[in-house]
């Protein structure tokens, strides 16, 4: 039911096109182009810079006030009085868990850590020096030939028990990945250890001695997981809902979610914010940097500044600036030169007139990458981990997806080649 109607008139066209508008609970209203294509007509929009692809209830982003709601609930307060995994459950379900309903839930990720045995062997096809998003792109994808009890994507308790199983696995791949690449045995999970502990005894331990997480470090890979959970229709989780629309099993979709953001405009570029710091080297060197990010001739861009959608500030790097101080103290680390790069780079791109201008500031990426290689995990992992921890977006949005009447994705184009010509005789 529309709550308005605009009026298009086209030039050659007869009439007035009328188009219903909706209103969400929050954010612009939204023009129905659909009707469109009866009027021999198609929108235009590379980038998907105002197209509105779906409607969804889980995330909620006011870019020009630098807000994100997950839910309704905004990320500072779930990053202070959540968990991840308390915050995986908001996302599948659309609403806190009760004390009981969350220790349940608990117990089903827990209960779902390992990996099957024979993806053991999957891993040691890959040559040592692979980097770790190849190897999880792939090992992604293969769940789905390990665990087809549950590909029924028309059945809802199959969906649910594809995402559990993606929550409670990921991390067990991730650390492969890691462990695979440096040549030690893989670590299985251990189930008495919190999610994000568990992940640093998958990541650090090895079968010779006990591995005691660091609380405070502990604490900071949680927040690193909750801050990148969810970020409404990004490339990734787009893509994940268009591999879905064609009736694709979730582990394919979520292998398609991985390989798009592996890109350095997206979930790359915590891994190329450190390339970055080590490539400039010395902090006499930033202004040349910033001079080249500036040369519209030259393709280099400051990693970890801007966004499509944050035009202010981005919420969830105020988070991670904080907790980077903490995590800094915590290992008294007060002179890091990469981290005296990233501090003197930050303040002169805030003020450069081109920054500012176009409202670039430091996104998530800045500071993850940062707070990352100071818990001691390396660059190649990072966007390892944001996987890791955009699984539960992308398997919301695919689920939600899959709740609800579909159809395939199918976008149109404005054609700009040839005119139909006939094959010339020879
Ligand atoms: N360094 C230098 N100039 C920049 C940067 C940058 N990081 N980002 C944008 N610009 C300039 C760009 O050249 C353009 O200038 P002009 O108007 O003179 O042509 C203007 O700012 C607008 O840029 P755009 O490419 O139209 O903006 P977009 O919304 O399409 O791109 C972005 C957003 C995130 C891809 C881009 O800002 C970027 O490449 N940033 C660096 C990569 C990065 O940090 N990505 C992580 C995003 S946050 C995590 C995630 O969600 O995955």
């Amino acid at each position: 039911m529309a709550d308005k109607i605009a009026r298009l008139t086209v030039d050659g066209f007869e009439g007035v096109i009328e188009l219903p508008v909706y209103s969400g609970t929050e954010g612009p209203d939204v023009v129905d182009v659909r009707p469109l294509t009866g009027h021999g007509l198609f929108t235009y929009d590379p980038g998907f810079v105002s197209t509105a692809a779906c409607e969804s209830k889980i995330t909620f982003i006011d870019g020009a006030k630098g807000i994100l709601l997950h839910a309704g609930y905004p990320i500072e307060q779930l990053a202070e009085k959540s968990s991840y995994l308390e915050t995986c459950f908001l996302l599948m379900n659309g609403r806190l868990p009760t004390k009981e309903e969350f220790e349940k839930f608990v117990g089903i990720i827990k209960g779902h850590t390992m990996v099957h045995e024979q993806m053991h062997n999957f891993f040691k096809g890959f040559r040592r020096d692979a980097h770790p998003m190849a190897i999880m792109v792939s090992v992604v994808g293969a769940l789905s030939a390990f665990y087809h009890d549950s590909l029924d994507i028309n059945n809802a308790k199959h969906r649910e028990i594809c995402a559990y199983r993606l929550i409670a696995k990921m991390p067990t791949i991730a650390a492969m990945c890691y462990k695979y690449s440096i040549g030690m045995p893989f670590q299985y999970p251990r189930n008495d250890l919190s999610y994000s502990e568990n992940f640093l005894h998958m990541m650090f331990g090895n079968p010779c001695e006990e591995y005691i997480p660091n609380p405070i470090l502990a604490k900071a890979m949680d927040k690193i997981f909750l801050l990148h959970a969810d970020h409404e229709q990004n490339a990734s989780t787009s893509t994940v809902r268009l591999a879905g629309s064609s009736g694709a099993n979730p582990f394919a979709c979520i292998a398609a979610g991985v390989a798009t953001l592996w890109g350095p405009a997206h979930g790359g570029a915590n891994e190329a914010v450190l390339n970055m710091l080590e490539e400039i080297g010395d902090a006499k060197n930033i202004p040349d940097f910033i001079d080249r990010a500036k040369d519209p001739k030259d393709s280099f861009r400051l990693m970890g500044f801007g966004h499509r959608v944050y035009r202010n500030f981005d919420p969830r790097a105020n988070v991670m600036k904080k907790t980077c101080d903490d995590v800094l103290a915590e290992l008294g680390i007060i002179d890091d030169p990469m981290l005296e790069i990233a501090k003197q780079l930050e303040q002169i791109a805030l003020q450069d007139e081109y920054f500012v201008k176009r409202k670039l500031y430091p996104n998530v990426d800045f500071y993850s990458g940062i707070i990352l290689k100071a818990i001691g995990i390396p660059s190649s992992m990072f966007t390892v981990i944001f996987a890791l921890s955009r699984t539960i977006g992308w398997i919301s949005h695919w689920n939600e997806f899959h709740s609800e009447p579909n159809k395939i994705g199918r976008p149109r184009q404005l054609y700009t080649g040839e005119n139909k010509r006939d094959y010339p005789e020879k």
